[in-house]
């Protein structure tokens, strides 16, 4: 996802600063080749030999430093960075910043960099919310620097409130965010992710292995590349992606019900989830209690709502783009090329979900993409994240040439 960016983390002095070894963790396992500055008051939370013993690289500390000025090592870095990231930003390196000062190595690359600028503050909630420092911050966003606020918690200093650093994950997704050319701007894509659960009494359900992991890794990217994502969830124990409106299912009877609420207001539909196909004839108020030595289920069809889309004629709106997924456990190709066909979908991702590095539960994923001019796209193995982007490749690709 990162793979030849360069990026620099800056660490400033704050009980975060340990925050920002998770950060380079997230980071250098995204492929990014990241380059360390720490202030003088980082180096009193954390020691540099953590960063460089992480990051692979030396740390860089000095803003004269004898071996890297050969090449002005403050101005080399800001020139190669693709993205500088400081994290955790205090009051006082943003105040300086904000007034052009330029006095160690940390604000002086920063002032120097042509890359975009990424702050993630941590501070005392009374220095968070204090004008000086807000007008600081109103400027900087002026000026095009990001931002990625602080949460509330409670806080080193004792204090509650605003103020603590954002999670390590949330700053890697605005990270990413910032590298992501935004092809997908202006478009509302609604993406089904998870299993449906068919309840058959309080305590039992019908229900299949999908864990939600490739429509959230979805959601992720088209949210990165602009787009405003819908996600239609069935249970899952997946953390909800930041920037998206996440609406949560049960059944497939609700999860069509909030997909058709939905539609008219979406340029594509990417139906990632694996609906139940049947449900219980019959929900039972009551716990069934066990009788005799055998039991029958009758089963009645759940609606299918990706064909239901593909009948849609549109009416005054225009169809969405519609990409469907297809399960297989054999005869791939032919059971997509099906599938594509009889649920009227412009694109379909094929998975053999019985091999052990694809499908269900798993971070990676082997797909065929097969579209509705009758090419196709043979994706091996590679992480569902991947995927995720690939598939958004050709969506933004077709949706560009309509
Ligand atoms: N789908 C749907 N509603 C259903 C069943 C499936 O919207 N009731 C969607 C899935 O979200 C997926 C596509 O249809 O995008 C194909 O799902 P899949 O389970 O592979 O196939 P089915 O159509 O259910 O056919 P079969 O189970 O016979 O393979």
């Amino acid at each position: 996802m990162l793979e030849n960016k360069k990026i620099i983390l800056g660490v400033c002095g704050g009980i975060a600063a340990y925050k920002a070894v998770e950060l380079l963790r997230l980071l250098t396992k995204g492929g990014a080749d990241v380059h360390v500055i720490m202030t003088r008051a980082a180096r009193e939370f954390v020691t540099p030999l953590t960063f460089q013993t992480l990051s692979s690289n030396p740390v860089h500390t000095e803003l004269f430093n004898l071996i890297e000025e050969g090449a002005i090592g403050h101005i080399s870095l800001a020139d190669r960075a693709d993205l500088f990231i400081v994290a955790p930003a205090t009051a006082n390196v943003i105040g300086k910043i904000a007034a052009g000062i330029a006095d160690d190595l940390l604000t002086t690359t920063v002032m120097a960099t042509k890359a975009p600028v990424l702050f993630a503050p941590a501070m005392n909630v009374n220095m968070y919310s204090n004008p000086i420092y807000q007008e600081n911050e109103d400027k900087l966003r002026r000026l095009g620097y990001l931002f990625e606020a602080p949460v509330c918690g409670s806080l080193a200093c004792g204090w509650e409130g605003e103020g603590k650093l954002a999670a390590p994950e949330t700053i890697f997704e605005s990270a990413v965010a910032a590298l992501t050319a935004k092809d997908l701007a202006g478009r509302t894509i609604l993406i089904t992710a998870g299993p449906t659960r068919e309840e058959l009494d309080p305590v039992r359900y019908i229900s299949n292995h999908s864990s939600g992991k490739m429509g959230y890794a979805l959601a992720r990217a088209a949210r990165r590349r602009g787009a405003q994502v819908l996600l239609i969830s069935g249970p899952t124990s997946l953390p909800r992606p930041d920037g998206v409106k996440v609406v949560s299912v049960t059944s497939a009877v609700e999860m069509q019900r909030e997909v058709m609420a939905r539609v008219a207001e979406c340029h594509v539909v990417i139906k990632a989830a694996a609906v139940a196909d049947y449900r219980p004839l019959m929900r039972n108020s009551s716990k069934i209690k066990k009788q005799g030595d055998s039991a029958t289920i009758e089963l009645v069809k759940n609606p299918d709502i990706l064909a239901g889309l593909g009948g849609m004629n549109g009416g005054s709106a225009p169809r969405p783009f519609l990409v469907g997924f297809a399960a297989e456990t054999d005869s791939l190709a032919e059971n997509a090329v099906k599938k594509l066909s009889e649920k009227n979908l412009d694109m379909i991702v094929a998975n053999d979900v019985s091999q052990f590095d694809a499908g269900f539960n798993v971070d990676t994923n082997r797909a065929l993409l097969v579209f509705k001019d009758g090419s196709s796209c043979d994706c091996g193995l590679m992480s569902k994240d991947q995927l995720a982007g690939t598939i958004l490749d050709h969506v933004a690709a077709r949706l560009a040439e309509h």
